[in-house]
């Protein structure tokens, strides 16, 4: 057991729910910490009974702690980390910057699980557009090698953090009563809108969202050899992002087969009938630990392409869910 554990970023969209996982999954723990930024040190949090005070992040505050659940913004995670990493601290983090340091592993447990052990004290946990990407092509990718994937994003605004899901509730409420309302953290108004940039431009076009996805799948499966085609749209939807992916394998997967692989992997579920009008939706995945696939269907301008569905609460298997998972998995290992 760890005998005390630190949530970074504990008021934020994934620290919220970090802490809803780490109570209600039990992990075991002796004492927790909860730390943001200055402005909220001294916020009282209820957790397991107690009310936990939110202290400001210092390099200090590492002292003692096992293990570090971290969501904070990048450049907060480029400072704070290889501090607490000094003071023997382990940290398992959501935020995009260290994903991509070759001694970092990058992990999603049900794919790649023994890449923890190659950890130096920090483990990354991808971005929430390539999570559950990932996991919808793993199966497909043992069955039948994933060759190329074309994929496009409907990403909720609860992906840009609690700044996200005010600017859309606020946003919306403004453009009903017919006022003005100045957007926080997007370029555009979201509100009976889509905005076909997340992240800043980052390669011949790409942003740096849709680059994510290219670069942790390869890393994730280490294999630079499947073609990634993204497109990555923020839509007006509070939670859970929705992907439309089509796989191209080399060799041929039915839908029947397809149908079978998915269920048969862990953190999937199958939620397809067209004819029932049964598909996955952001309403149906919200609050949920699994990633949801349907209007799973041939490619009609490939023959080993396969098209479908996939939605995902991003706060949850995209972030909190997948972190307290690696957690658990080191918790394991130490046993
Ligand atoms: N939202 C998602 O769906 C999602 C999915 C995957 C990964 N991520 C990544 O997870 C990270 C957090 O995202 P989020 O959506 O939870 O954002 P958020 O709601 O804005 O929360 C950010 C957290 O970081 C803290 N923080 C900000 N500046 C700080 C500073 N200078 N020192 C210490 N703490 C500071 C905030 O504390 P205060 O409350 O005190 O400001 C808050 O607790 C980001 O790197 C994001 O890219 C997010």
């Amino acid at each position: 057991m760890f005998d005390s554990v630190a949530v970074v970023g504990a008021t934020g969209a994934v620290g919220t729910i970090i802490r809803e996982l780490l109570q209600s999954r039990r992990f075991p723990l002796r004492e927790i910490k909860f730390l943001a930024s200055r402005r909220s040190a001294g916020k009282r949090i209820r957790f397991a009974g107690e009310e936990i005070t939110v202290e400001e992040l210092r390099a200090e505050v590492f002292e003692g702690v096992g293990l570090a659940i971290s969501s904070t913004p990048d450049e907060v995670a480029r400072d704070f980390i290889p501090q607490a990493v000094e003071r023997g601290c382990v940290v398992v983090d959501e935020s995009g910057y260290w994903r991509m340091d070759p001694k970092v592993p990058l992990v999603v447990p049900e794919i790649n699980p023994e890449a923890i052990h190659d950890h130096q004290g920090i483990i990354a946990s991808p971005n929430c557009s390539t999570t559950q990407m990932v996991l919808a092509i793993k199966p497909l990718h043992d069955a039948g090698r994933v060759r190329r994937v074309v994929v496009s994003t409907y990403q909720a605004t609860s992906g840009a953090g609690v700044a996200g899901s005010r600017d859309l509730e606020k946003g919306t409420a403004a453009k009903l009563a017919g006022e003005e309302y100045s957007y926080e953290c997007f370029p555009y108004p979201i509100a009976f809108n889509c905005i076909p940039q997340i992240g800043s431009h980052k390669h011949k076009g790409y942003t740096s969202e849709e680059m994510k996805m290219v670069y942790e799948t390869h890393k994730i499966f280490d294999d630079d050899s499947i073609q990634i085609c993204p497109t990555c749209v923020r839509v007006p939807v509070a939670n859970c992002h929705s992907e439309s992916i089509l796989v191209e394998t080399e060799k041929k997967i039915t839908v029947e087969q397809a149908r079978e692989l998915f269920a048969a992997m862990p953190g999937l579920v199958v939620v397809d009938n067209i004819e029932e009008k049964l598909y996955p939706m952001p309403i149906t995945g919200d609050g949920s630990d699994e990633t949801l696939i349907g209007r799973i269907r041939e490619d009609l301008s490939s023959p080993n392409g396969l098209a479908f569905w996939c939605v995902s609460d991003n706060l949850r298997k995209g972030a909190a869910t997948n972190a307290v998972q690696i957690a658990e998995l080191l918790q394991e290992s130490r046993r």
